[in-house]
């Protein structure tokens, strides 16, 4: 029997795309650069099987093809606000996600970025390299202290829950969250966290908030100028979610305004473009979406997307089955 025909839409790690090869009959995007809208139509005409990434255009214009072959999208990468999923639903593509195996490591680069955004090491590092540092002395850039403060998390799912696991039980800090669905006295228990019905009366109450929430049209600058505005002056904002979570605009006049005190981002709206207006802000750290950069977990991001690749054509229910 012929294997599937599957396109993986950038490269991955050597050893899951030797594995992909023994299982599926692989192309693979040698130039490793992001497909465009007419790449990923004739993709949707011509393979069994495609694993995007977030660096794919899968909106609705994008499925608006005719005689699709592609029967199920196996997204490496945990979030999916990438693919418009009414569409691909309409066309009976199935649509796979990888969680679970970049939690902690997306969860550390929150924590990357919180220490680093309080602890002004991003200006410390730029500074040193400039060739501007001229000694030790009392008052020399001073940050904030993160033990013992108070974190907001929004979103707590895996990562969110991977987050409040480090904040609480390594660095003491006191744990808030705002999250649409009721989260299980049990697991507030466990980080002796409250959960609060908005957002403004969650930042208003933290030190530090970290997203953890979905990106997409229902998030769309769920952290804008309004709630920003009664955020407290110390408030340090880490995104590792989805760029568009965050309104950028409002983002760097609070922070040129010391409305809030500083920021941490790894993900970016429309990406990999950075809004110019984020440039210069002394007081925000930036990295280019990290959130799940080790050889390990992108190794296990390959091997989940085949796991639920292979499901599929075997007629099981893919273990991440999204639609
Ligand atoms: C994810 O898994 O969603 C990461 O952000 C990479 O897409």
């Amino acid at each position: 029997m012929s294997k599937p025909r599957l396109l993986i839409t950038r490269r991955w790690p050597k050893a899951v795309e030797e594995s992909a090869m023994e299982h599926f009959d692989v192309t693979l995007n040698d130039k490793d650069i992001p497909l465009d809208i007419e790449d990923m139509r004739h993709a949707l005409k011509s393979y069994d099987a495609i694993s995007p990434t977030v660096t794919d255009i899968l909106n609705a214009k994008a499925f608006e093809v005719e005689d699709v072959s592609c029967k199920i999208l196996c997204n490496y990468g945990v979030g999916y606000s990438h693919i418009d999923l009414p569409s691909a639903e309409k066309l009976g593509i199935c649509v796979t996600n990888t969680p679970d195996v970049l939690s902690d490591c997306t969860a550390d680069i929150a924590m990357t970025l919180m220490l680093m955004a309080a602890r002004r090491a991003g200006e410390g590092e730029r500074e040193l390299r400039a060739k501007k540092w001229d000694g030790w002395r009392p008052t020399h850039m001073i940050g904030a202290k993160v033990t013992g403060k108070t974190l907001g998390i929004i979103g707590f799912g895996r990562i969110g829950q991977a987050m409040a696991s480090r904040c609480h039980f390594g660095f003491g800090m006191k744990i808030k969250i705002f999250s649409r669905s009721q989260v299980s006295a049990e697991l507030l228990k466990r980080y002796n966290a409250e959960q609060f019905s908005s957002v403004e009366a969650l930042l208003s109450e933290s030190d530090f908030i970290s997203l953890h929430c979905p990106g997409g049209t229902s998030n769309r600058h769920l952290i804008n100028a309004s709630n920003l505005a009664q955020a407290r002056p110390e408030l340090v904002l880490i995104n590792t979610a989805r760029g568009e979570v965050v309104d950028e605009v409002a983002l760097a006049n609070a922070l040129e305004n010391r409305i809030i005190k500083a920021a941490g981002l790894d993900v970016f709206d429309g990406e990999p473009s950075i809004n110019p207006v984020l440039m210069s802000s002394p007081n925000l750290v930036m990295l280019p979406h990290l959130g799940s950069a080790t050889r390990e977990t992108r190794e296990e991001m390959g091997f989940r997307a085949l796991e639920n690749c292979k499901a599929f054509f075997k007629g099981e229910t893919p273990l991440d089955k999204v639609v």
